[in-house]
């Protein structure tokens, strides 16, 4: 892995996040990172760390071992198209576009090319994603090469190419619900006492500790609830408060409605 060659062709906000979290990593080389945009000023932060920057894909892509797809989804087709006369069976692409499928992507490219879909989330600049991982007949050898890739920036599951929608929505979209229940915890703090910057501390470090709690101990969370809700106590108080007020509910309503959005995406017609 750590001399592969790894070209990121769109260096928007997933695609230098990927490649920070690369270089942080400390196990890919930045020289053998290649980002591409058109805007090549916009990526010099990378390119003063010693990365490969520049608008040409074509250069990017013939070199690599790796080819990562960081583009708008409006985008995938045309630039798609332009980089078949230098793709190849011993190249991996990996896509990170939203709603383009491993069917189309196949059916662009035109080869039998081992093909990967990856869905991951902003947190990927810390090494922090959670990342969804597919792919096609062919890249079936490949599988081990991109889960230990985005095994360096977080963490991975494989799925079939059919939930890449629901990944979508659970794992990129789900980095911003998390983010307003933060949000919307600190204002509350604030209501009863602390400054808005020690009510953000103790927010996200009470989300992380919650995460960890249910992560590594692979408890439903539920049980981890059930440890601090007292009989007559202040928690479930304040819980069934807010189920009285619909937070599950309203959660699950919001998630299912960004499903149907990226379910049209999938599937226009
Ligand atoms: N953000 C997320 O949380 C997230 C999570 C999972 C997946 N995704 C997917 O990741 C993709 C990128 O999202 P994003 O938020 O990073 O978008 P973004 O910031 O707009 O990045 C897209 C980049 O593509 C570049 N680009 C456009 N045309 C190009 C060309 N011909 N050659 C090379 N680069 C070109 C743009 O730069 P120039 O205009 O300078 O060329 C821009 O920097 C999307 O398809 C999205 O569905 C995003």
């Amino acid at each position: 892995m750590q001399n592969k060659k790894i070209a990121i062709i769109g260096g928007g906000n997933l695609g230098t996040a990927i490649t920070e979290g690369l270089l942080q990593s400390g196990e890919i080389m930045a020289s053998n990172l290649y980002v591409t945009r058109r805007r090549t000023e916009l990526l010099s932060r990378l390119k003063s760390q010693g990365v490969n920057t520049g608008s040409d894909n074509l250069e990017a892509v013939r070199e690599a071992d790796i080819v990562i797809l960081a583009v708008k989804p409006y985008q995938v087709m045309e630039i798609l198209k332009s980089l078949t006369v230098v793709l190849s069976p011993e190249k991996i692409l990996i896509s990170l576009v939203a709603g383009v499928d491993l069917r189309e992507l196949g059916e662009i490219t035109g080869k039998n090319l081992p093909l990967f879909r990856a869905m991951p989330n902003t947190a990927i600049a810390l090494r922090e994603s959670m990342t969804l991982i597919s792919t096609n007949g062919s890249g079936e050898e490949h599988k081990q090469t991109v889960i230990d890739l985005f095994n360096k920036m977080g963490k991975t599951a494989i799925i079939p190419d059919e939930l890449m929608a629901a990944a979508t929505v659970l794992a990129a979209c789900g980095i911003a619900y998390a983010l307003r229940y933060i949000r919307a915890a600190m204002q509350g703090g604030v209501e009863i006492g602390f400054g808005a910057e020690l009510a953000q501390f103790i927010t996200a470090q009470t989300v992380m500790g919650a995460a960890k709690l249910v992560l590594e101990t692979g408890n439903h969370p539920e049980k981890e609830i059930d440890k601090v809700t007292t009989p007559r106590g202040i928690t479930i108080t304040g819980l069934n408060e807010m189920e009285n007020k619909g937070f599950s509910a309203s959660l699950i309503q919001g998630l299912l409605a960004s499903y149907k959005k990226v379910e049209k995406l999938e599937n226009p017609g």
